[in-house]
């Protein structure tokens, strides 16, 4: 899917803009706090339904206002339009129409217009808690297996019951019948896990190596206790520590992945540059696993992705971008010199969009 049109509401500090997109590089520029990450973000919320910076629909509402609305038209591969729209009012109300037709579940639409987006927030996936890994695979997996995101949806309803049981009175049986429900949904979420890391590592490493120069090696291990054993299994063993506990220790909501670099952590050793090259191979390694599994090509969101990377990295990157085996790609940087070099460096159709405050002021395509 390619977005060819996005008419913005009252997004953030974008009051209504339209805007006309063609198939290559985007490179939204301009200086800090105009909005060229709203920009992202708003294309971002139509495919995934949420904010990619964690807000709320309510602060995503222009300070005053009390709705907003995000129209879209994208081409699908066989060059037809398809027409998108979400709302949301102040009420509480969030609707998304595709082509007409309301969404009664909106995880149904997770997956039919593919995302990826790398930004200066995915320094959390390398140092934050277990969590936000898993969260990032939980959303990548989603994108392209429902089966995987119902049993999430279902593991973590038991997952609570369990806990609340497990802080009141409670029958063994009843706890049985919660671990049963947990054990179920707990081996499709390792095993799906299990193999998109294996299809994952090989274009992390691939990718990283070319950024790199091929002066580094990383890996990308998954850890969960259901590689010792089934979760019945575990959860009998530590039903007993559980109830002292008042909640359940053991279980994919457990799950870590490890990030090294040259066999040592990343978190603790990587420099920030080597962690910003990993983070975008990874993105990049899960944008060509979407679009192999889905068919379609996923819009890549680049948000001022040449910060803390030296020029030789940016190039080799920007290879890697221009291959083709990339789909449409939106760019932003505060420097509009740098952006053109860098872009007049490789060869691909690109356009560049000023932006102030709020506003798109100016678009120049390449010549
Ligand atoms: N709900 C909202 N209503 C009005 N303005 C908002 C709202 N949410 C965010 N903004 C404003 O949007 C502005 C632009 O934010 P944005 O993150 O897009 O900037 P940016 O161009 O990416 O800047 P930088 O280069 O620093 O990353 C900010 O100044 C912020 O105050
Ligand atoms: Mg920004």
């Amino acid at each position: 899917m390619q977005l060819r049109k996005l008419h913005i509401r009252n997004f953030k500090n974008l009051e209504d803009e339209v805007l006309e997109i063609d198939s290559g590089i985007t490179c939204f520029v301009g200086e800090n706090g105009t909005c060229k990450t709203n920009l992202l973000d708003a294309i971002y919320y139509l495919s995934m339904c949420r904010s990619a910076v964690g807000q709320t629909e309510s602060q995503c509402v222009k300070t005053g206002e009390d709705f907003f609305g995000l129209q879209a038209e994208y081409l699908d591969r066989n060059l037809r339009m398809q027409y998108l729209s979400a709302t949301y009012t102040r009420q509480g109300k969030k609707c998304f129409k595709f082509n007409d037709t309301s969404y009664t579940r909106l995880s149904d639409h997770i997956g039919v217009i593919p995302v990826v987006i790398i930004s200066p927030m995915d320094n959390d996936l390398i140092n934050d808690a277990a969590e936000q890994r898993r969260h990032f695979f939980d959303q990548f997996i989603s994108q392209i297996d429902r089966n995987y995101l119902r049993a999430l949806i279902r593991y973590s309803t038991a997952l609570s019951q369990r806990n609340s049981l497990l802080k009141g009175n409670f029958t063994e049986e009843i706890l049985s019948i919660y671990d049963v429900q947990l054990s179920h949904e707990a081996d499709t979420i390792f095993r799906v896990r299990k193999d998109v890391i294996e299809r994952v590592f090989p274009m992390l490493a691939q990718f990283y190596g070319v950024i790199s120069g091929h002066k580094e090696r990383v890996s990308l291990a998954y850890r969960s206790a259901l590689t010792k054993a089934p979760l019945t299994e575990l959860l009998l063993e530590c039903r007993e520590r559980d109830r002292v506990m008042q909640y359940t220790t053991q279980g994919v909501h457990r799950d870590d992945f490890l990030f090294s670099i040259n066999d040592v952590q990343l978190r603790k050793f990587g420099s920030q540059g080597q962690q910003k090259s990993f983070i975008i191979a990874l993105k990049l390694a899960q944008s060509l696993i979407l679009s192999e599994l889905s068919g379609e090509k996923p819009i890549l969101l680049l948000d001022d992705i040449f910060d803390k990377l030296d020029e030789t990295r940016v190039r080799n990157m920007m290879q890697i971008l221009s291959s083709g085996d990339f789909g449409q790609i939106f760019i932003t940087d505060c420097n509009h010199n740098r952006i053109k070099r860098v872009m007049d460096d490789i060869n691909a159709d690109y356009k560049i969009v000023d932006v102030e405050f709020g506003k798109i002021v100016r678009e120049i395509n390449a010549i």
